[in-house]
């Protein structure tokens, strides 16, 4: 019998006429109970965009496609954990398995949140699926672990590969000084430099009260012909203003960056400074689907004008993953059942079709070179070039 059904037994038989009830409940009666989902995710501090995103894309689903499956209602326990305390993120992973009784655990802003939570996930035989987060390794640390996000090394090295097509010859790297950012410089150096390109110098930025200008002197001082940059989401604006303020691209020095920089929903603060800039990503607003465009219609709608981003849209397969795992499930939320059904799903997601890898419990999916672009009064990321079904590479 599943964990969560012998516990609620369990609670049931201490909360009176026992022996009567544990032998008489039909199954039908323990699946009226909701299952519950806790959300941790950053909802204020320099990251709180990224909450914010993920609470709009899976309340637009939920919407969409409605509160209950397989009988069974979804209820969404939302925490905020700021966004940069891993000791803040365990603590409420901890508190939502063992107090409240989530079945599943969901979210996870940046990497050392979700790595503080995996042994959490782990212990309680729950799953978590992370959909922002992005360093490769993240999977590894639990096998109760599916992530509906990303890589840093899935989105980087395709945008490596494509400067050193595009005779771009020499590169400075600036990445931020944690795991997405070490992948991301990883991977572009040993992409890059197969293919014949050269690194000239691998500059690294802390993640916390970052003052990007020094950098971006040596960068102007370096004199490459191209500069590539990772900062998580939320920090592109700032490297921007930089580049500009310092007269990187007045010097000939052209920006490259993935798509995290060029988040969809800095891309009103970032505006004209953003022009011919190419990225590379798994999502973008621009993305030409029917499909995607009822979603940015639908999250712009219900937020004020907000523009969708790549981490909204990492929310709203993780709740795809969880309701369509519940379906085969019957609504039995056991962890080793619900990551068994998730595992080697695939499906037409707002980003182009995608798939949960079986063995790496990761995304598959396409990777899209991109351009900033004016259309209309806004920029966008216009994909114009695309790597297919494009899995994990690794660091
Ligand atoms: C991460 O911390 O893993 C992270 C956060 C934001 C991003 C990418 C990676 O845009």
């Amino acid at each position: 019998m599943p964990d969560s059904i012998n516990t609620h037994r369990r609670r049931i038989l201490l909360g009176g006429s026992a022996a009567l009830a544990a032998g008489m409940l039909p199954l039908s009666a323990f699946a009226a109970d909701p299952i519950k989902v806790g959300l941790i995710v950053p909802m204020s501090g320099p990251f709180a965009s990224t909450g914010r995103q993920i609470e709009a894309a899976v309340k637009l689903y939920q919407q969409k496609y409605g509160d209950t499956v397989a009988g069974r209602k979804v209820e969404i326990l939302l925490k905020d954990d700021g966004g940069l305390s891993p000791d803040v993120t365990k603590r409420l992973a901890q508190e939502l398995v063992s107090r409240d009784k989530v079945q599943v655990l969901a979210g996870f802003g940046l990497t050392p949140l979700a790595l503080a939570a995996a042994p959490i996930a782990t212990q309680a035989k729950v799953p978590m699926i992370v959909t922002a987060a992005a360093t490769s390794i993240i999977p590894q640390r639990s096998p109760f672990i599916v992530r509906t996000g990303f890589t840093l090394p899935q989105v980087t090295a395709p945008l490596a590969s494509w400067a050193a097509k595009n005779k771009i010859k020499s590169v400075v790297t600036f990445v931020s000084d944690y795991g997405p950012g070490i992948d991301a410089e990883k991977v572009f150096v040993k992409t890059f430099t197969d293919a014949g390109g050269k690194v000239v110098e691998s500059l690294r930025a802390p993640l916390r009260n970052p003052d990007y200008a020094p950098f971006l002197q040596r960068v102007k001082d370096a004199k490459p012909e191209a500069l590539f940059v990772f900062v998580p989401s939320g920090e592109g604006a700032a490297v921007l203003k930089q580049f500009t303020e310092r007269g990187l691209a007045a010097a000939g020095i052209r920006l490259i960056c993935t798509g995290d920089v060029l988040d969809d929903d800095l891309m009103a603060s970032i505006g004209a400074a953003s022009n011919g800039v190419v990225s590379s990503h798994h999502y973008s607003a621009a993305h030409p689907s029917p499909l995607n465009k009822e979603y940015v219609d639908g999250i712009a709608k219900a937020n004020k004008g907000m523009r969708a981003n790549f981490h909204s849209v990492g929310g709203y397969d993780g709740m795809h993953l969880l309701y369509e795992a519940l379906k085969k499930t019957n609504g039995d939320t056991d962890g080793e059942k619900l990551i068994a059904a998730m595992k080697g799903m695939s499906w037409e997601s707002v980003r182009g079709p995608v798939t949960l890898d079986a063995a790496a419990r990761d995304m598959v999916q396409n990777v899209y070179i991109r351009k900033a672009e004016l259309r209309g009064s806004e920029y966008y990321n216009v994909e114009f070039d695309q790597v297919e079904k494009f899995k994990d590479p690794g660091v």
